[in-house]
């Protein structure tokens, strides 16, 4: 049991790969902002060093990365408030990263269910960094202490690996060193599905363009897609348990819902009775409301190039001065010598 009581502290990430959409926004972006709104430190990170675990043309990685830390702030998040890096700037996290990979085991990674599924049917092929994927985001993590990790569903396993990691190295070294994470999985949209087949979740790699809502799309974009999108011929329910077995109907409820702030019975108390017909417009004049803003807002900082980068440069000058002692205390314990004798 963990005896230190750590002072709370939240960080997580997304990968700069390009097609940032709506399950990123319901099911990570906006828990940021809603994190930043509380009094605790908070840090996001774009994950480029994670991202070139498979293939990434370099223009289009600087292009995203951009991209991503202007979505970053159009979603609300305030760089003065939070801090924002990307990743390869700020050296400890790949350091930390190289400690947990001795901490970690061969076995342990290939429960992994994200690995099983992005390296498919070749898994020889892949790269040896996709493999080690979740020893690089334990230290992502650890390396600032964090304490509270808000992240959609799909990243649980990876958290649950970050506590196993955390676990060993206190227990090997016998110290109460690095926190045990909680994992923040909430909201009505914790996993939102592809618009186009609601068994299958919304990502940037469907190769259906209608099958999610990119944060770049435009207010006729979003309309279009939410009215295209695949539902089934029944009414809305009145309550939760009438949405069994209908995926489709699930997920737009579950998206209106997230992004209107209300829980799912909620909404159903509302539109419990309707035909999609009408449902469909509620829907696509919410998310219009809610996410057109925020593509016109990133369209806009995409022209500020310099000042995209200079938040970056700042945003790695302070959350080094977190990470550094952190690393240093960290290779003390495991014994290497270095300029500062503890
Ligand atoms: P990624 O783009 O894979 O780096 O994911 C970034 C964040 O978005 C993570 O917290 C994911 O859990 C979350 N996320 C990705 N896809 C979805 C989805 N379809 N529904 C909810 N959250 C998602
Ligand atoms: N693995 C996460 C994803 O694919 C991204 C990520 C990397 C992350 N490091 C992290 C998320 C640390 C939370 C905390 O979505």
């Amino acid at each position: 049991m963990s005896e230190t009581t750590f002072t709370p502290r939240v960080f997580s990430g997304i990968q700069p790969s390009g097609n940032l959409h709506l399950g990123n926004y319901l099911g990570a972006l906006k828990r940021f902002v809603d994190w930043q709104a509380k009094d605790v430190e908070t840090i996001y990170c774009m994950v480029d060093l994670h991202a070139i675990t498979v293939w990434q043309d370099p223009v289009d990685l600087k292009k995203s990365t951009r991209e991503l830390c202007a979505g970053f702030i159009a979603a609300g998040l305030d760089p003065e408030q939070s801090i924002l890096i990307n990743q390869s700037q700020v050296p400890e996290h790949a350091q930390l990263g190289w400690v947990f990979n001795c901490v970690a085991r061969m076995g342990w990674m290939q429960r992994m269910t994200q690995f099983k599924d992005k390296a498919g049917k070749n898994a020889q092929n892949a790269s040896l960094g996709l493999f080690g994927y979740p020893a690089l985001m334990a230290a992502d993590i650890l390396v600032y202490h964090a304490t509270h990790v808000p992240v959609g569903e799909d990243q649980k396993q990876h958290l649950e690996l970050t506590r196993d990691i955390a676990a060993k190295f206190n227990h090997d070294y016998g110290v109460d060193f690095f926190p045990m994470t909680e994992p923040v999985i909430e909201g009505a949209a914790t996993r939102v599905m592809s618009l186009r087949d609601g068994s299958k979740k919304m990502s940037k790699s469907d190769p259906s363009d209608a099958s999610r809502i990119n944060l770049t799309d435009d207010a006729d974009a979003i309309a279009k897609k939410i009215r295209k999108a695949k539902t089934d011929p029944e009414a809305l329910p009145s309550e939760e348990k009438g949405l069994e077995d209908r995926p489709e109907a699930r997920n737009l409820v579950n998206i209106y819902a997230a992004l209107n702030d209300q829980s799912v019975e909620q909404v159903l108390a509302d539109v419990g009775g309707k035909q999609f017909s009408e449902f469909k417009p509620m829907l696509a004049d919410l998310a219009v409301s809610k996410m057109a803003p925020i593509s016109t807002e990133m369209a806009r900082l995409m022209n500020e190039q310099d000042e995209i980068d200079r938040i970056l440069t700042r945003g790695a000058e302070r959350a080094r001065e977190i990470t550094a002692p952190i690393l240093r205390k960290t290779y003390d314990i495991i014994g290497m010598v270095g300029p500062t004798t503890l």
